[in-house]
């Protein structure tokens, strides 16, 4: 499907001036704009606590995109965009102030603010006569917990329809995770094997090197199991798992992965293990532990790490162990699934070849390796019979020979454009927080690893006797 413009809207930036609107937001809408891709009428209204004019705030944007776009900054594509910049402090007549500023009957309101401020910032909306003609976009974490979560849901659906929400999981709006769907149900040799009589685990693993980078208040509150297992894991998770849909209708799709989400099974306690890195060598320098982190506590527990095997009781994959894993500081920074499929029968090669008997295994890299390889034995040429594991290759960049465009850029346009493909549902998000709840209950202790390894060893033996890929 091609894109097109969006109907003429205002895009209203809640939160505009923050972190994630410098550099992730902003850009965004710059390379919409450069691509033809944002509404033909309609102006950008940042909204944020700080008194600034107009043209301060230009410059912020204008700084923003130049040190974050994924294309630069082009200074004669800048003035057109520019001119759809505004700014409103909330000192400075709050959200009706804004008002005043949309003129047009359809507007997308993207909410970049802490859980907190949730629902006082839809209240004011609604009092504000923004919410008629309004697409709501919630950034997560969607809540801190089951109850917390319904609560929010509560605030939003007081004011909004479900029809007007989009949660935003930038996970879904990565190429390569989008192309999980294609790759399923594309290719008939796949899905053929998708299962559990072929498949003997699934492992995904979101590793990063980086560690809190200064957000040491906001990731003490929150960890590695709501950061990103909670959201980003299970919803990559569900594409992979979930049964073809009826139709690429964005409900079909979305009751598809409900069902899915539905049939995992809560996370025990004994099935998880947190860890926290402690001083080590992350990209080659040294590097301070999260206890010795700014705005961490130094008895802190919580996890930077968190290794699960989870179950999925369907017909598909009923007794097949998902390994998931994430954490920060460590390794090497991938974002990965390996399916591993079966082993052959042994016998069938001979003694000799035995040690070298690998199982094929499907590699699906998302970032920042965008390919995927399929392993397999081949016969080492030679009289006898020796066999060692080879790949094929597919690599996007090679492929294709373009730059795919940035998660927010696909989102921000899809809820412009009213399409709720990418985007989470009110169901799905529940049923994640019920399948973490336990643990969250519960907490295993913290188990220590070195910044710059891969996590503590009591997460090799939750995969026992199998392997972490990579390792
Ligand atoms: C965010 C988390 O949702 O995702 C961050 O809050 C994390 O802690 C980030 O670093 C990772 O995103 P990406 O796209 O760089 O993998």
């Amino acid at each position: 499907m091609t894109r097109q413009r969006p109907v003429d809207q205002d895009l209203v930036l809640v939160g505009g001036t923050g972190d994630l609107a410098r550099r992730k937001l902003l850009p965004a809408l710059y390379n919409l704009g450069c691509g033809g891709l944002l509404p033909e009428r309609g102006v950008i209204v940042a909204y944020a606590r700080s008194a600034m004019s107009d043209d301060a705030f230009a410059s912020l944007a204008k700084a923003a995109v130049a040190e974050h776009s994924r294309t630069g900054l082009d200074e004669s594509a800048w003035p057109a965009f520019a001119a759809r910049l505004r700014y409103v402090a909330a000192s400075d007549g709050g959200y009706a102030g804004v008002r005043e500023h949309c003129a047009l009957p359809e507007r997308l309101v993207y909410l970049s603010v802490p859980p907190s401020a949730f629902g006082s910032s839809i209240r004011e909306l609604d009092r504000a006569g923004l919410v008629p003609g309004a697409r709501l976009v919630v950034e997560k974490p969607f809540g801190h917990d089951l109850g917390s979560s319904r609560r929010l849901e509560e605030a939003i659906h007081a004011v909004f329809g479900e029809q007007q929400v989009f949660r935003i999981d930038h996970y879904l709006g990565k190429e390569t995770v989008q192309n999980v769907l294609v790759f399923r149900f594309g290719n008939a040799v796949f899905e053929r094997v998708w299962q559990r009589d072929a498949i003997d685990h699934i492992q995904f693993t979101v590793a990063e090197t980086i560690g809190i980078e200064g957000r040491g208040a906001f990731y003490e509150e929150t960890g590695a199991i709501r950061d990103i297992l909670q959201n980003h894991v299970l919803q990559v998770l569900s594409l992979l798992t979930m049964e073809p849909p009826a139709s690429f209708h964005p409900e079909a799709v979305r009751d598809e992965k409900a069902k899915l989400f539905q049939a995992m099974r809560p996370l025990l306690p004994e099935d998880v293990v947190r860890g926290q890195y402690v001083r080590g060598m992350a990209d080659g320098e040294d590097v301070p532990g999260y206890r010795e982190e700014p705005g961490v506590p130094s008895d802190s527990t919580t996890e930077t790490f968190a290794a699960a095997r989870l179950f999925i009781d369907n017909w598909r994959w009923a007794g097949v162990p998902f390994y998931l894993r994430t954490g920060k500081r460590l390794a090497r920074r991938t974002t990965e699934v390996a399916v591993v499929f079966r082993e052959a029968p042994v016998a069938y090669f001979g003694g000799t070849a035995v040690d070298r008997l690998k199982p094929n295994m499907l590699n699906l890299s998302i970032q920042p390796e965008e390919r995927i390889s399929f392993q397999f034995l081949a016969k080492i040429p030679g009289a006898d019979v020796r066999v060692e594991p080879v790949r094929m290759d597919f690599c996007y960049d090679e492929a294709f020979r373009m730059e795919p465009a940035e998660a927010y850029e696909r989102l921000l346009h899809d809820a412009m454009d009213g399409d709720h493909t990418l985007f989470a549902r009110e169901d799905s998000v529940d049923r994640a927080w019920q399948v973490v709840a336990p643990v969250l209950e519960a907490p295993p202790d913290v188990c220590f690893y070195a910044a710059g390894s891969w996590g503590p060893r009591a997460a090799n033996d939750l995969v026992q006797p199998r392997l972490w890929h990579p390792r």
